[in-house]
């Protein structure tokens, strides 16, 4: 099992350009309520800040935005996603407080005792050890510091009114394909035990929620998408006339005056004790 897990950019989706554009979009459908909870758990401006599996940049660039002078290291294991920060980054109008190293979360090689915050968000669902990535993020926490985990869990992904009924068969697909690869795409609600055993204390855990009645439509069709399902068919995880049902009734549901789209992430936040 590769230490990447069950996310590769280039091989999990349909194509690699549009799975960036829902990454991006994933980052903007939660990012208010996710900044707040980022604040109430001890993030503020000046910190030394570590952001692993860092994709293509997305959270590290909101940081710099409302946090301009945090230094930031953005750790990110696959080069395509490296050379994609570092040149988006650079486009950005950002402080030049920030640079993104090529490492895995396992073994960063950075040195220990120097950070004050480390955010790794939808990253630890995909990894076969997530407790070797929480220890060695703990590694390089400063004493007092906080680390905080955001994943899903797949067992409550999208729902909406009125009900798309097959999108249950589709992330029972989408879990057999990470599973297959190594991931746990239901390790949402693992998250408190997980950091306890990867040597966290003081744990703390949130569901956050995203609702269409608040951000609107757009924002959810921009970081859902069919490139996933298109692959999980492609790779024989999913029939190609259930993603047919899925299109059929998610317009219909769409179409319905009163309709309601809503999705979760579970965020554990814990401290490094001196
Ligand atoms: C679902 S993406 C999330 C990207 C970003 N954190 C976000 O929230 O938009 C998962 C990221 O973790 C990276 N990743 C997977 N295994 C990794 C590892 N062992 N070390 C560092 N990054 C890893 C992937 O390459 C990918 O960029």
């Amino acid at each position: 099992m590769s230490e990447q897990g069950s996310y590769q950019i280039s091989t999990i989706a349909s194509n690699v350009e549009k799975e960036i554009n829902r990454l991006k979009a994933q980052v903007e459908l939660f990012w208010d309520k996710e900044c707040k909870h980022y604040i109430e758990f001890g993030l503020s401006d000046g910190m030394a800040i570590v952001e692993s599996g860092s994709g293509p940049g997305f959270i590290t660039e909101k940081i710099l935005k409302r946090f301009p002078n945090v230094n930031i290291t953005a750790v990110e294991i696959d080069p395509l996603l490296v050379d994609y920060a570092r040149k988006y980054l650079s486009e950005q109008c950002l402080p030049n407080k920030y640079q993104v190293i090529q490492k895995s979360i396992m073994e960063t090689d950075l040195p220990e005792n120097s950070y004050d915050f480390a955010i790794t968000r939808l990253v630890l669902e995909h990894l076969p050890n997530p407790v070797k990535a929480v220890r060695e993020i703990v590694r390089i926490l400063k004493p007092g510091g906080k680390a905080i985990f955001v994943d899903n869990d797949f067992e409550m992904h999208i729902m909406a009114y009125p009900n798309v009924t097959d999108l249950r068969e589709l992330y029972n697909s989408y879990c057999q394909a990470r599973y297959a690869e190594g991931g746990n795409p239901k390790i949402g609600r693992e998250l408190p035990l997980i950091l306890k055993e990867g040597g966290l204390s003081n744990v703390d855990f949130e569901v956050i929620c995203a609702h269409s009645e608040v951000i609107g439509d757009e924002m959810f069709f921009k970081s859902e998408g069919l490139a996933i399902p298109s692959k999980l068919v492609h790779d024989g995880f999913l029939s190609s006339k259930v993603l047919g049902r899925i299109s059929v009734e998610w317009r219909n549901m769409i179409k319905s005056e009163k309709h309601s789209i809503v999705r979760q992430l579970y965020m554990a936040v814990g401290e490094k004790l001196l």
